[in-house]
């Protein structure tokens, strides 16, 4: 990590207002952690954009009993074997599977393998959470 540096910041006092607000009901215990971590989520979203590696989840919800959805969900896992780090498959209920599938790699590819997934019939719900491999921020 560089050395800590500081800087000033003017606000609308309305907008301040509003940021202590929001922060407050986040549990920071102050601005400067708020605004590191709006900061790095820029900088994720950014490296989303450009096409970088990158890391993140995919989530998938669907019920085992519908035709094919499991052999389909694993097909599509192995051909994109290559970005998948690993996964999570928990048994909600009698129906319902949550399977969380931890990916890195190229941005395009692995927002690719969440559209291929999230296509399958039968899959209730899916989502990609767009994190970081964590090398590009502090
Ligand atoms: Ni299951």
């Amino acid at each position: 990590m560089s050395a800590l540096v500081r800087f000033g910041v003017s606000l609308d006092g309305e907008l301040l207002s509003k940021f202590d607000s929001l922060i407050k009901g986040k549990n920071y215990t102050n601005r400067s952690e708020a605004v590191r971590d709006l900061i790095r989520q820029e900088l994720i979203s950014k490296e989303w954009e450009m096409g970088g590696i990158v890391a993140g989840a995919i989530t998938l919800i669907y019920d085992h009993h519908k035709r094919d959805v499991l052999g389909k969900v694993i097909d599509i896992q192995h051909e994109y074997q290559s970005l998948i780090i690993s996964t999570q498959h928990i048994h909600l209920d009698h129906h319902n599977c949550l399977e969380i599938i931890a990916v890195q790699g190229l941005a395009d590819e692995v927002k690719g393998l969440a559209a291929t997934l999230k296509s399958v019939k039968s899959v209730r719900h899916s989502s990609l959470n767009m994190a970081s491999t964590g090398r590009d921020i502090i």
